[in-house]
């Protein structure tokens, strides 16, 4: 999703400007541009389409010097990818933006506009909003003024950063629903989308909240809510080294991040057991009260995130003992709901700036639920700011578009959930501590899953002419076969489809010939009989089955049956350890194939618009 850069320094910034978005650039985008004032008192601009590296060598070529800037990598809602399109946008040779999110009302404002004497250069919605700071502009206000002013007119989402080459000693930025933050530095001061962008930079950070406009000088930064009050918002030191977002010896950032699953679900779990036990308060003081009161549960969450719910309901219903519900944000935040009674409501995000489940919290606020709990894995984000109880997934940033290690700490996260919430409904003391026993064995098994790699890589070959795949599971192996499927179809572009096995007759079963690969997930319990015979349905009809099979099933390979066996597992860690060869395999095939791994074309990291 767009990402947004800015810099107010003694120093040129146009290198800092391409560092940030080099490392905002695994959020997805499809252009970058940036924008200078120059030494000589204008603005330069470059922007282009496609990559950030493309961007470097333009300026390679026809280079910009100063020490006020902003840039932007931009992912397309509202007109075509295009020169054209890319951000910043200028008014006259005056004013420069770059905006994250949709201007909803950019219509109407862009009539008025045009009636003004405004000639628009592109068909995005946010060229409106830098026509109307250059009107305030020139009516003599300064340009906090300016901006303020023009955000009172704007509906919708957006994160802006703004320069006027009249004011060399200012940059403006406002934030109402998408993410930005504030990089503090000495004599210096930028803006970004994420704190990735500015780690080289600096480690000291200022959030800002939604409403919240800021004026960054050299040496100062002044904040307003949205009541126009003057505020004091916290600094804030990062703990994120910068190496931690370097991709090391790996050839992808996804790779790496599959790699790094045990170390990222050990720190997962790091205080949080204690002996047998997991400790009463991860999920915060008031949790205790809060599950003991509790007598449902309702899940919402977009991608892969909603898939690790899907696992997690089985948990909830099978371990806990409590109905669970599991919904997409984006059909939650807009249907009427009968909220169970003393139901919690739990969003499940990487990002914790998904537009839509950020939008279904809001609304759950209004609805009566108990209280909003999160799991998220960025400690900053909307989402934990805006939730009562929060559990943070300690997996490290995730760079790679497609969701791997912050997946399986999610999983680790909801099985440490059902545990502190079925203590006080069905978990007896004993279930307790075959889990925890499991949780800690988990990233020696997940390690062992990893030695599969070589012999998954050449599986990955029989898909290189493939279009299409189908995934199989049963239980709660049914959302990993969809994550599976997932993860297939981001980062390989083959067509993927998940079913739960025993609807293959009621429609799939006619796609099945030797042309189709199909993935079924085998582990070894109640339902293994009934899966068999699934198995066999396909096998007759000559799809070609790849059977990741619990190490004791007692199945044979047979023509058009390739088994891999994996490592001992137990029922209810099983999901975890079954997701692990379905990331190997959407990897390998991506490699094979040649796509671009970690930033998927269409896709982005965080979407921050509905
Ligand atoms: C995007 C990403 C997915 C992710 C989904 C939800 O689609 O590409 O990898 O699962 O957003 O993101 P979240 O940050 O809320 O988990």
């Amino acid at each position: 999703m767009c990402g947004i850069v800015g810099a107010i320094a003694q120093r040129p910034v146009a290198a800092i400007l391409l560092e940030g978005l080099r490392r905002l650039e695994y959020r997805g985008y499809d252009s970058a541009g940036l924008a200078v004032l120059g030494d000589s008192g204008r603005l330069e601009r470059r922007r282009t389409l496609g990559k950030v590296a493309r961007l470097a060598e333009l300026i390679a070529a026809d280079p910009v010097s100063g020490t006020l800037g902003i840039a932007h990598t931009r992912w397309a809602t509202h007109g075509e990818p295009a020169t054209h399109n890319a951000h910043p946008h200028l008014s006259g040779e005056r004013c420069a933006l770059v905006h994250n999110g949709i201007i909803e009302n950019h219509n109407e404002l862009r009539d008025q506009q045009r009636a003004d004497g405004y000639v628009f250069t592109s068909e995005t919605d946010t060229e409106v909003i830098v026509h109307a700071i250059h009107a305030e502009l020139r009516r003599g206000l300064s340009l906090v003024e300016s901006v303020r002013k023009v955000s009172q007119r704007l509906r919708g989402a957006y994160a802006l950063g703004v320069i006027d080459a009249a004011d060399p000693d200012h940059l403006v930025a406002a934030r109402h629903g998408s993410p930005l933050v504030i990089g503090v530095g000495f004599g210096e001061h930028f803006i970004a989308s994420d704190v990735f962008a500015l780690l080289p930079v600096t480690n000291r950070f200022i959030f800002l909240e939604d409403g919240d406009l800021a004026e960054l000088s050299r040496d100062q930064v002044r904040i307003w809510d949205r009541s126009g009050r003057l505020v004091e918002r916290p600094l804030r030191l990062s703990t994120v080294s910068p190496e931690l977002t370097e991709r090391g010896p790996y050839r992808h950032y996804m790779q790496k991040e599959i790699f790094e699953q045990p170390r990222a679900i050990a720190d997962t779990l790091e205080g949080r057991l204690m002996d047998d036990r997991v400790l009463p308060e991860i999920f915060g003081t008031q949790a205790a009260g809060l599950f003991a009161e509790a007598r449902a549960l309702t899940i919402v969450a977009c991608g892969t995130s909603f898939h690790a719910a899907l696992v997690a309901r089985h948990w909830i219903e099978g371990i806990a003992g409590l109905p669970c519900q599991v919904e997409v944000a984006s059909e939650y935040r807009y249907r009427r709901h009968i909220v169970p009674e003393r139901a919690l409501f739990l969003t499940l995000s990487q990002s914790g700036e998904t537009a839509d489940t950020l939008a279904a919290l809001r609304r759950a606020k209004d609805l009566g639920y108990l209280a909003t709990l999160a799991i998220c894995n960025v400690p900053e984000s909307s989402l934990v700011r805006e939730s009562d109880l929060v559990f943070l997934t300690h997996a490290g940033p995730e760079i790679g578009v497609a969701s791997t290690k912050a997946f399986t700490t999610q999983l680790v996260a909801l099985l440490l959930l059902t545990i502190a919430l079925g203590r006080f409904h069905q978990l007896d003391a004993a279930t307790e501590s075959r889990l925890v026993a499991l949780l800690r064995s988990l990233p020696g098994r997940i390690d062992e899953v990893l030695r599969l790699d070589a012999t998954i890589a050449a599986l990955a070959e029989r898909f290189i002419d493939k279009q299409h795949a189908l995934f199989l599971g049963r239980g709660e192996h049914y959302p990993i076969a969809m994550e599976g499927a997932l993860k297939l179809k981001e980062i390989s572009y083959i067509h993927a489809e998940a079913y739960a096995a025993g609807e293959l007759k009621h429609g799939p079963l006619a796609l099945i010939d030797e042309q189709m690969p199909v993935v079924a997930l085998v582990p070894n319990n109640i339902l293994l009989a009934k899966l068999k015979s699934n198995l066999e349905e396909v096998r007759a009809r000559g799809g070609q089955l790849i059977a990741f099979a619990d190490f004791q099933v007692p199945l044979e390979e047979t023509k058009g049956l390739t088994i891999v066996r994996l490592p001992e597992t137990d029922d209810l860690i099983d999901p975890l350890i079954f997701s692990i060869p379905l990331q190997l395999l959407a990897y390998h095939v991506a490699v094979l194939k040649g796509t671009d791994v970690d930033q998927p074309r269409n896709l982005a990291k965080s979407v921050t618009v509905e």
